[in-house]
């Protein structure tokens, strides 16, 4: 489908057969981002992955996620994070059994904890960055900021600047307290450890860790905790498929114990239910906008929630262990109801407008424990 967003022509890819072309035959001409304000305001110049030029900056920063930060190696390290996560978010619903809950409330603070001022970052943050902006359309409109969102970018940036030095300061004052004992502990520690390194071919400022932060913070939250909030509504709207997933986690897992990352490849239908969601409600239905390099005359491409080609999402791993995990525990630990008088007919499954697909209407669930309680006592 041919567009013109005002000065630019645009081209919407909508069909496995157009995606082959763009995100594959032409990947890499297709390889580059259109230039936007938000990226140029709150990405600190581009100098993130997300809204980077194809280019040396991109490709080294692709180079870190991958051999860094997204190895199976340092997945795997960082598994008793995810543990310790998940183990606090189970507990803080079981708390809450038999009271309606905001499931996505909860979701987001298992994927960015209790940090209130981050989170409303966060949403800013996101917001900007799936706003339709005049003046990247329209670039000789663009000192007017007609919307006023660059008067807000700005704004963001300056709290974005605010976290992370505090967020460097506590990383670099705990290396020098453990001096020569010190080991990286998080994907910040590892940024910090390569800004101060020698060892890139292309030097890593501290604009650039700045930059690489907010992918991961955003890439990491949103994404993750909407995809499972659509998890659960579709399965209570089909309460046969939570009796299926159910009977499938007691008989590889049983009643006695908590599953783990190491069972989920044994558990086919609640993977099949994850896939499934996901192509029903993709949370980056348009993934990000591409932009070509020069004028330009597979595998299945019919599910691509994660985006195919140079600029896939670099995060899938993670992104799936935490989807597969948290569902898996979800509906491990607890029976899930409707709250009061609603019916299934009555769950809503509209969703919001805007760059993601979350729910148009939060998710509101009634909790009952379903494994014997001690195994839910600290
Ligand atoms: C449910 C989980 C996730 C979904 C559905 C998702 C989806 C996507 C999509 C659709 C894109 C754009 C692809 C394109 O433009 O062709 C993308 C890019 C990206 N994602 Fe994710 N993502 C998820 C999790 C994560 C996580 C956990 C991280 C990091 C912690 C992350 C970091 C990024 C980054 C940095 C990019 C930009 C890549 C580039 O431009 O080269 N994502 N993601």
């Amino acid at each position: 489908m041919h567009l013109k967003f005002g000065s630019y022509p645009v081209v919407v890819a909508s069909s496995a057969e157009m995606a082959v072309e763009f995100l594959k035959s032409h990947d890499q001409i297709f390889a580059t981002r259109p230039p936007h304000a938000a990226g140029k305001y709150t990405a600190y110049n581009y100098n993130d992955v997300l809204w980077a030029p194809y280019g040396p900056h991109w490709r080294q920063g692709r180079k870190i996620y991958q051999n860094e930060l997204f190895s199976s190696k340092r997945l795997e390290s960082f598994e008793y994070i995810r543990v310790e996560e998940m183990w606090a978010f189970v507990s803080r619903l079981y708390g809450l059994s038999g009271k309606p809950v905001v499931l996505i409330e909860h979701l987001t603070r298992l994927t960015l904890m209790s940090l209130q001022e981050l989170q409303e970052i966060i949403s800013e943050f996101f917001f900007l960055h799936g706003v339709f902006n005049i003046g990247d359309w329209i670039p000789w409109l663009d000192f007017l900021d007609l919307q006023g969102y660059i008067k807000r970018m700005k704004t963001l940036k300056k709290k974005l600047d605010r976290f992370h030095d505090h967020v460097f300061d506590e990383h670099k004052r705990k290396k020098k307290e453990l001096g020569k004992d010190f080991v990286a502990q998080d994907m910040v520690d590892l940024l910090l450890q390569l800004a101060d390194g020698p060892d890139l071919d292309v030097k890593l400022t501290y604009d650039a860790v700045r930059g690489l932060t907010p992918d991961l913070v955003s890439g990491g939250t949103d994404t993750m905790a909407v995809t499972v909030e659509w998890v659960i509504s579709e399965l209570m709207k089909q309460p046969h498929l939570i009796t299926k997933a159910t009977q499938e986690l007691d008989r590889v897992i049983g009643r006695e114990r908590w599953v783990q990352e190491r069972d989920i490849s044994q558990l086919p239908y609640l993977d099949a239910i994850m896939k499934e969601t996901m192509r029903k409600h993709s949370v980056a239905p348009l993934l990000a906008p591409h932009m070509a390099m020069e004028d330009c005359k597979g595998r299945s491409f019919e599910l691509l929630p994660f985006g195919a080609g140079r600029r896939m999402c670099p995060g899938y791993n993670l992104g799936l262990k935490m989807i597969q995990l948290s569902i898996a525990n979800l509906l491990q630990a607890f029976n899930w109801k409707l709250p009061g008088n609603i019916k299934v007919e009555d769950l809503s499954m509209e969703e919001a407008p805007g760059i993601t697909a979350p729910r148009k209407f939060p998710l509101v669930a009634v909790l009952e424990p379903r494994l014997p309680l001690h195994l839910y006592e600290l």
